[in-house]
Parts: C-alpha cells; sequence; structure tokens
C-alpha cells in the first residue's frame, strides 16, 4: 500500500519537483506533477477540494473553455467537492470603475451552469459576500515580501496592460487576496492556466510560512497544487492570444450565426494544403486544434481529410465542430437566462455556504495567532 496517501496535507502527498525554486514558473515541473495528481484524484477523488474561479469582466470564451473550465466540470464529475469564486473585487485591480458587475456575474454564474457547474455539488460565491475570506489577507500580507509582491511575472504583465494611470495597492497585493481565496476553503487542488503559476507560488509560500510561524507543529492549510490542463493555448480569431478584450474570442453564448462570421473572417496563411504545424502555422494550426477539442479527435486527422480543399473548407469544418459542441451548452443557456430568480438563488446560497466555511477557517486562524478575545 502506498503510505504516502495516508497524509492529509497535500505537500507529503508526493514529492515537489518544484519545492524551493526561486522561478515560479517552473512549468514543465508543474505538467509533471499535474500528471501524477490526475493518478491520484482518479484513485480517491474525496480527498481533493478544489477552488478555482474567474473575475467578473465579461462572458466566457473558447479559451477559457478548454483552458480550465473542462477541467472543472471534469473535477466535479469525478466527484471532488469543488469551490467556484466569482472574483469582483479582483476586477478592482486593473480598472476604476466596476461598471455593468452585477450584470458580469449573473453572466457567469449562467455561462457556469451551461457548462454543467451543478449548485448541489458546486459552491458558487463572490469574494465581496464573504467578509471573514478577506479578512485573511491581513495575516497573509505580513508573511510576504514587498520584493515578492514586486516580482510576480504575471503582475508585471498585468500592469504593462492596466488601462489604469497609476498602479493601485490592490494590483500588487491581488495575489495574496488570492492566496486568501484558495486556503479559506483550504482548497488543495487548483485547476489553472499557466499564468496563474506566480499566484499558487505565493500561495503555496503564504501557506507554508503560516503553517510554520502559527502552527504549533501542526498544518493550519494545505499547500495547495496547480492542475494544469494538457490542452494547448488557443488562438484568438486574429491569431493573438484569444482574449476578452481583444474582441477576438468565441464566447460560449454567441448563437451559430455570429459563430459562423466570426470563423469566417479568422486570419490563416496562403498555403492551400491544410496541414497541422503549430510552430510555422498557427493560425491554421489552432482552428484544427479547435475542431479537434469539439470532436475529440486529433488535428492531424482533421488536417488530412481537408488536405488541398484549403482554409474555406477548413473554416466550415470548424465552425460545424463549434456550433455543434456548444449547441446543448447554449440551448441550457438559453433557458436559465430566463430564471433570474434562480440565479440569484444559486449564488445567496453559495455565499451562505462560503461564508459559513471561511467563519469556520477564521476563527482557527485567530485561535493560532492568539486573538480569538
Ligand atoms: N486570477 C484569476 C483570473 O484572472 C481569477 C481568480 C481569482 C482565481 N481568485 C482565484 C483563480 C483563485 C484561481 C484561484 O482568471
Amino acid at each position: 500500500m502506498d503510505t504516502t496517501l495516508q497524509a492529509t496535507d497535500s505537500e507529503a502527498l508526493i514529492p515537489d519537483p518544484a519545492a524551493g525554486s526561486a522561478d515560479p514558473l517552473k512549468t514543465s515541473a508543474a505538467h509533471a506533477r499535474s500528471a501524477v495528481l490526475e493518478e491520484l484524484i482518479r484513485q480517491d477523488p474525496g480527498r481533493f477540494r478544489v477552488l478555482t474561479g474567474d473575475r467578473p469582466t465579461g462572458r466566457l470564451h473558447l479559451g477559457h473553455y478548454f483552458g480550465t473550465l473542462h477541467n472543472r466540470i471534469r473535477l466535479q464529475d469525478l466527484g471532488v467537492e469543488t469551490y467556484v469564486i466569482i472574483a469582483d473585487y479582483q476586477v478592482l485591480t486593473d480598472r476604476d470603475i466596476a461598471d455593468n458587475l452585477t450584470e458580469y456575474v449573473e453572466e457567469l454564474v449562467l455561462d457556469y451552469l451551461a457548462i454543467g457547474v451543478d449548485p448541489a455539488r458546486s459552491t458558487i460565491f463572490t469574494h465581496s459576500a464573504v467578509p471573514a475570506l478577506n479578512q485573511l489577507m491581513l495575516p497573509f500580507l505580513s508573511l510576504v515580501s514587498v520584493a515578492e509582491l514586486n516580482r510576480n511575472p504575471t503582475v508585471k504583465d498585468e500592469i504593462a496592460h492596466s488601462r489604469q494611470s497609476a498602479v493601485s495597492g490592490l494590483m500588487f497585493t491581488y495575489p495574496v487576496h488570492q492566496a486568501a481565496d484558495i486556503l479559506f476553503c483550504k482548497a488543495n487542488l487548483v485547476p489553472v492556466g499557466q499564468d496563474q503559476l506566480p499566484h499558487l507560488e505565493i500561495t503555496r509560500a503564504v501557506a507554508r510560512r503560516f503553517n510554520d510561524r502559527y502552527g504549533h507543529g501542526g498544518a493550519v492549510f494545505p499547500r495547495p497544487d496547480a492542475l494544469l490542463s494538457s490542452a494547448p493555448l488557443l488562438l484568438g480569431m486574429d491569431g493573438a492570444k484569444m482574449s476578452k478584450s481583444r474582441g477576438n474570442a468565441i464566447t460560449l453564448a454567441a448563437d451559430a450565426d455570429e459563430t459562423a462570421r466570426l470563423i469566417k473572417g479568422a486570419k490563416t496563411d496562403s498555403e492551400r494544403f491544410i496541414t497541422y504545424d503549430p510552430a510555422a502555422r498557427p493560425e491554421v494550426s489552432s482552428l484544427l486544434l479547435l475542431a479537434g477539442l469539439c470532436q475529440d479527435r486529433a488535428p492531424e486527422q482533421i488536417a488530412s481529410e481537408i488536405g488541398s480543399a484549403g482554409a474555406a473548407a477548413l473554416k466550415r469544418t470548424v465552425t460545424e465542430a463549434v456550433n455543434e459542441y456548444l449547441a446543448p451548452i447554449r440551448a441550457r443557456r438559453t433557458e436559465y437566462a430566463q430564471d433570474r430568480a434562480y440565479l440569484r438563488r444559486v449564488l445567496r446560497e453559495g455565499n451562505e455556504r462560503a461564508n459559513a466555511v471561511a467563519d469556520a477557517t477564521l476563527a482557527e486562524v485567530r485561535t493560532a495567532m492568539n486573538s480569538h478575545y
């Protein structure tokens, strides 16, 4: 019998190839670790708790879907307890006013329900409704140095693309807030894209330092693992990374005609014969990959079927594959959209559950820190 499975702290589950590394972007180590974790999840889903989430800044798109959303549903359906945070405070990192916030939050809940997040098994909640979660940020901030915050490559990138004239304190510190998102419910598994790895590294450092300083020999917090999805990055219809703000994305909510129009306008290249070659032909290959993900087939096979029929045939194939794949998701979305009272109830009940968990964790933290009066 494998005794490592007896461990209660995810830290002790398996040796961590990236442990002690100064470089948070040890992507290949994270991939190797993800493969081991997949096996452990299959063996015993009950020992894992997932926390993941999104900023409510607009509708979710296919890049999100095949990047992380699909993975979340899979874990939920395998029996892993799941928390999904709608990170409304995080929206304020790079904009002054969170316009349309209520609408965006509801759109996100709709997207979640449509793709199969089941509120009976998964807790959907928002930052702003869970005070005890936010309070954890204070002791956590005391555990990280300004130099560490300054080094975070994802934050640096966001500052470079920020729409604000000055960088706010929240921009620098939101990775620590994100550590509170993950640790308030003692999640030990975080399915994310690669850009989130530096934040996970901070979360692991916060957990370890809290335990060292206040744990009295035990562990208050697990050290959560990132679970990277194996799906490669999808490009937007202009060949750049698919993103909400670039307007190059196919959203889950788009209808079949809009999807057809977007794919018709997609960038390809001047070579007629269709081949799958991500390095030399990124745009054509990303379209093949998208069709492949929708049809659960190898992109090479789709390429060989199209061959000399060229880009127009490729786009027809991709359009059909995407629209067929998304049809049931879109149908469910339309149905849920008609019941706003239900959406609000899902959120209210999720917030209640998250509050109960956060209150219990905060009580534990205050006891550990000798501040329970
Ligand atoms: N930073 C994530 C994003 O931009 C959203 C997020 C907030 C998150 N809190 C989280 C993701 C906790 C994983 C875990 O998409």
